[in-house]
């Protein structure tokens, strides 16, 4: 515990050195939310990190999700605390395959989920994220087909939503929601028969017919702590337990395992440590690079998706 502390005083101190800011998403471990200036969801933390006028942006989430912040704010040093926190979607959505479709099919729109890398977002016409998914599938005009990269469930579950016919989505999936089953949320409910259900939209859609609410990292926060009912079955990473846990401490959440870990922890995610944090503000690295052109073309896709809303 004291050796936590010192930890946290550590990477305060060097924060304030580096004139940096601590951002971390939700699925980051409780110690990291605890200490930074901004916890929140892709969209939140993409927006967040254009805002910032200081010098570093130490970001405690995924690559893609600190690339995303380079590209809005590219004067600025990120930095992210495990350089090997990366995400499955992005390792199943290399970036030639994507410009061969984009040759073979030239009238699609390219509608990119943030869970990209940076030169998959470069071929995108728009981003998205699970929270404004639905209403960037509806800002393109209802004649023009759509290739939806690279979350199949997410595609599956913003096609149900619009009712959009000419979509097709790519088939890549989240090592961790992909991986949870409809039979232990069934017998999840069977045990907890007052609990209501949120789940995240890259959950397969047996999953999602089951739920409550479906929504993205904030949204199912937001619904669990405003929601009526003292009891919630949530279908996300584990790491949401913190933020609901403070804001609504009467009520009791229960997570289901998924099957590659018997855990609901993202194995990328939890790459980031205090102590790789406290290391990445002292070297200032690992840093993410990316060329000025690479950035000029990722950001077009990007602030296209950030006008929306
Ligand atoms: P959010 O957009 O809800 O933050 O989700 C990001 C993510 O990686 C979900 O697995
Ligand atoms: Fe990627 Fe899934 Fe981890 Fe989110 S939880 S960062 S989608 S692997």
């Amino acid at each position: 515990m004291l050796a936590t502390a010192s930890l946290a005083e550590e990477i305060l101190q060097l924060k304030r050195e580096r004139r940096a800011i601590l951002l971390a998403h939700y699925y980051q471990e409780p110690e990291i939310q605890d200490l930074a200036d901004s916890v929140g969801d892709s969209l939140e933390l993409a927006r967040r990190s254009r805002d910032f006028e200081g010098d570093v942006i130490a970001f405690c989430g995924v690559w893609f999700m600190a690339e995303t912040a380079k590209v809005v704010n590219p004067t600025r040093t990120v930095v992210v605390p495990d350089r090997e926190a990366s995400c499955s979607l992005v390792e199943s959505c290399p970036v030639e395959p994507v410009r061969a479709y984009r040759r073979l099919h030239p009238d699609h729109a390219i509608v990119s989920y943030i869970n990209t890398s940076v030169e998959v977002k470069a071929e995108s016409d728009i981003l998205c994220t699970s929270r404004n998914a639905v209403a960037v599938v509806n800002s393109i005009p209802p004649e023009q087909p759509i290739l939806f990269l690279p979350d199949r469930n997410l595609g599956d579950w913003v096609q149900k939503q619009t009712g959009r016919q000419n979509m097709t989505s790519w088939q890549g999936s989240c090592i961790v929601h992909a991986t949870f089953a409809a039979r232990k949320l069934v017998a999840a409910r069977m045990e907890h028969p007052g609990a209501r259900v949120a789940a995240h939209p890259e959950c397969p859609p047996d999953v999602l017919a089951l739920a409550d609410f479906v929504g993205s990292t904030t949204a199912i926060i937001q619904y669990c702590v405003q929601t009526g009912g003292d009891e919630f079955i949530v279908m996300t990473e584990s790491g949401v337990a913190h933020p609901l846990h403070k804001l609504a401490p009467g009520k009791t959440f229960y997570f289901i395992p998924a099957e590659h870990c018997n855990c609901s922890e993202c194995p990328y995610m939890r790459r980031n440590t205090l102590e790789k944090l406290r290391d990445c503000l002292l070297r200032i690295e690992p840093r993410v690079e990316i060329s000025e052109e690479l950035m000029r073309r990722a950001l077009v896709p990007l602030e296209r998706m950030l006008a929306l809303q």
